[in-house]
This record gives structure tokens, C-alpha cells and sequence, in this order.
């Protein structure tokens, strides 16, 4: 069943037929290739090209072919070359010969490229809204969650936050990441229904009145960069991959916190797995898997981009690849983002072990830097009076804050009783621009 052969002395061969078809990954695309043959053909009516009554009855056709669908009518399947071949090929089974005027002035080229855009539009928006579901949940865990507790670098507890304020860092990455998709939606807005193969057609169509009825901003400039076009493909799978990033950085810092020798969450049992050998075990797979999946999208990203690199203009048959690193690039994101919002939803922070952590920490030490130089001592010197006394602490196997004040006077005799007050954890959140972080 193709929309070709008049050309041909033989038939496909059945390897070829099978190498060549999209059908069975481009099938996803069947309400926009309906909704896009529907402007197509208002269009073309509008410009008296098809009689009013011919465009009636293919959009008619059109609808009762995408009701078939939706009620598993009818099956997307056989041997077709692709989803575009299909719906034409049912649509004149349905309508008869009318139905063969459906593609005047138009080429699978341009059709396919406002499909992918349609459905990528349509697909950006979803993932939006699934990003801002979890912002919304990475705040209300945050609001649940003042707690202080260590902040790190180098992985080494360094100076004291809080858990809503660590927590909040990934909101924030998080809206850029909203702001990213928004700015892609807005670059990628123009429509390529009739650019046709590469070079338009004789024909006076109207590409303004089919851009604007698909809700696009307006037609592409040219024809060739029209049907050749696959930026927004590309645009949208790196946002995809920076998202992933953002993901799995955060995968890793729960799976560090939910193991017995951080003890600062727990992962709730919807989110976990167990072993089926060591009884003991609870893993915190849904992270893992988020941590895990990211070099999936990194890699669709990289199938994309490299597919892309040495096309000639315009439309070559390489670009059908697009799509399935597209659409497991979207599957993957859309799941990570959903088990993220779950897994935060239902985590369980251990306020009692973070506390714990600042105090075993020196996390006050900076503090304590600080505290000799509002007595005038210069912060490098203050620096090194607290590192000495950080290392007799760590002798002596006790906190800055449980040395007594003779002690501390051996390393510096400006230290007053008000130090302890000054050090204290909470206190010096309290303390200049530091308030930010209790907020
Ligand atoms: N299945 C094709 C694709 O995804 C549709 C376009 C086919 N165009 C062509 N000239 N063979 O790219």
C-alpha cells in the first residue's frame, strides 16, 4: 500500500519495504498528521484549489478516521511506509476518489515536519506542566523542612543551611530549565505546511492561514530550511538532557542521604525495592534508575545531533531517525520527572540527623574565623588560629563550641565569653546576608 510506484517496473523488495517504514514509531503521530491534513485542506478550499464540497467530505473522512482510531476501530498497522501513508490510504478507502486530492500541493516533507513540530509543541507543554508539578512539591518539602543541616563541598560538611534550603537550590534549577522549554516553544513557533518537497509549489496557496489555524506565530521563511529543519528537535532533547542532569544530580544526593551512613532521609516504601537475598535491604531504585536513565537522554541527544551533522538541503530520508531518540527522549523525561515528584512527595526527612551532622561538623568554624575578626584580628590570621584550633578539637575529639574559654584564650586572647553565643549554629544563620538561608 504506498503513495507511490507509477515510476517502477518491479515491486519493493520486503527487506527495503521493512528497512523503510516508520509506521510502527511514527504511528504517535496520527492526531497531528489528521489535524494538519484538516488546515491543509481548509486552505486549500479557501484558495479554490478543492470545491467546497470535496473539502467537506475528506474532513469528514478525516474525523470519522481519527474517531476509528480513538475507539480501536481501527489499528495502526500493515505494511505501510509510514503514518502519513496510512491515514491517506484509509481515507480514500472511507471517501473514495476525493480523498485522493488531499495531498494537492503538498509533500510528505513538509507534512512530516509539522507533525514533529505539532506533536513536539504539544509534548514541551506536558513536560511544563510536569516540571511545574514538581516545583510545587520541592517547595511544600521544603516548607515541611526548616531544619538546619550540613551544606558540603567536596563532599565534606562545610558550613551549616538548612534542608529547605539545599532542597530549594533544585527549584531554581528547575525554572530554568521551565524558562528553557518556554524560550524553545517560542524559537521553534513557525509553521512548515507549505514549504511542499523544497521548493513550494506553482500553486497560490495560503501558508499564512495554515500556520496561524495550527497555532503557529507564522509560516517559515524558506522552503528548503522549512522541510530540513530539525533544530527544535535537537533544542528540545539538550533541555532534556540538562533537565536529566538536574535529576540525576539530585538521584545521587538521595541515594547518599537514604544510606545508613548519611541517615538525613527516608525514602518512602512506594519509592523503594528490596533484595532478594539480604533481607535487610531497602534500595533506592526509583534514584538510581533517574541517575541511570540520564545517559540514555544524553545518548538520544547525541544520536540527533549526529545524524544531522552532514545532511545536504533539503528533506533525505536520514531524518526519519529523528524520531525515535525524540520520543524515548520525552518518554524517559516525563517518567523521571513523575517518580522525582513522587519519591519528594512522600520523603521523610531526619531533622534529628542532620542537627546531629552540623554539630560533629567544625560546620561553626568560618564562624569562629569571623568572630576574631570583628576584634581586629586580619581574617588569614584568623584562619590560622582556627585551623590549629580545629586540629587540637580533633585530638581532643570534641567540638569548638566545648572547648572552655581559657582553652580557646591559649590560641587567641581575644576570645570572649560572647563566642559561644557568636558560633552557636543557629545563631549564625541569623547573621548578615546568611538570613537568605532561613529566609
Ligand atoms: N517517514 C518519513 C520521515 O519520517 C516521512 C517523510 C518521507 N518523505 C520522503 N520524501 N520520503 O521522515
Amino acid at each position: 500500500m504506498k503513495l507511490w510506484g507509477g515510476r517502477f517496473k518491479k515491486a519493493e523488495n520486503k527487506l527495503m519495504e521493512d528497512f523503510n517504514s516508520s509506521l510502527s514509531f511514527d504511528k504517535r503521530l496520527f492526531y497531528e498528521d489528521i489535524e494538519g491534513s484538516i488546515a491543509h485542506v481548509s486552505m486549500l478550499a479557501k484558495c479554490g484549489i478543492l470545491q467546497e464540497n470535496e473539502k467537506d467530505t475528506i474532513i469528514k473522512g478525516l474525523n470519522s478516521i481519527l474517531d476509528d482510531i480513538n475507539e480501536g476501530k481501527l489499528k495502526i498497522e500493515g505494511d505501510y511506509e509510514d503514518i502519513h501513508s496510512f491515514i491517506e490510504t484509509n481515507l480514500i478507502l472511507k471517501i473514495g476518489q476525493v480523498g485522493k486530492k488531499l495531498h494537492t500541493a503538498r509533500s510528505r516533507n513538509d507534512q512530516v515536519a509539522v507533525d514533529m513540530k505539532l506533536y513536539a509543541k504539544k509534548s514541551t507543554k506536558n513536560v511544563i506542566e510536569a516540571i511545574e508539578n514538581l516545583q510545587q512539591v520541592i517547595k511544600e518539602l521544603g516548607e515541611k523542612n526548616k531544619v538546619i543541616m550540613p551544606g558540603y563541598t567536596h563532599l565534606q560538611r562545610a558550613q551549616p543551611v538548612t534542608f529547605k534550603y539545599h532542597i530549594m537550590a533544585y527549584y531554581y534549577m528547575l525554572e530554568r530549565d521551565r524558562k528553557r522549554l518556554l524560550n524553545a516553544l517560542e524559537v521553534m513557533n513557525e509553521s512548515p505546511l507549505g514549504c511542499c518537497a523544497l521548493a513550494g509549489t506553482t500553486y497560490n496557496t495560503d501558508r499564512n492561514y495554515t500556520a496561524l489555524k495550527l497555532g503557529f506565530n507564522n509560516p517559515v521563511d524558506n522552503f528548503m530550511d522549512g522541510v530540513s529543519d530539525r533544530d527544535y528537535i535537537i533544542e528540545i532533547i539538550s533541555d532534556f538532557s540538562i533537565i536529566m542532569m538536574h535529576l540525576s544530580r539530585l538521584s545521587e544526593e538521595l541515594i547518599l542521604w537514604s544510606s545508613s551512613e548519611f541517615g538525613f532521609v527516608k525514602i518512602d516504601d512506594e519509592f523503594a525495592t528490596g533484595s532478594s537475598i539480604m533481607p535487610q535491604k531497602k534500595n533506592p531504585d526509583a534514584a538510581e534508575l533517574v541517575r541511570g536513565k540520564t545517559g540514555r537522554v544524553y545518548g538520544n541527544l547525541m544520536s540527533i545531533l549526529t545524524t544531522m551533522k552532514g545532511i545536504p538541503l533539503a528533506y533525505n530520508k536520514d531524518m526519519q531517525e529523528d524520531k525515535e531518540p525524540f520520543f524515548d527522549a520525552l518518554d524517559t523525561v516525563l517518567s523521571c520527572i513523575n517518580i522525582m515528584t513522587g519519591m519528594l512527595s512522600t520523603l521523610e526527612v531526619k531533622g534529628e540527623n542532620t542537627i546531629k551532622a552540623v554539630k560533629k561538623g567544625f560546620l561553626n568554624a568560618t564562624e569562629a574565623a569571623d568572630y576574631l575578626v570583628n576584634k581586629g584580628v586580619a581574617f588569614r590570621d584568623a584562619h590560622k588560629v582556627i585551623g590549629e584550633i580545629v586540629l587540637y578539637c580533633e585530638e581532643k575529639n570534641k567540638s569548638i563550641e566545648d572547648l572552655s574559654l581559657e582553652e580557646l584564650k591559649k590560641f587567641n586572647s581575644l576570645f570572649k565569653e560572647d563566642v559561644y553565643e557568636f558560633i552557636n549554629y543557629e545563631n549564625t544563620l541569623s547573621r548578615g546576608i546568611k538570613k537568605d538561608i532561613i529566609g
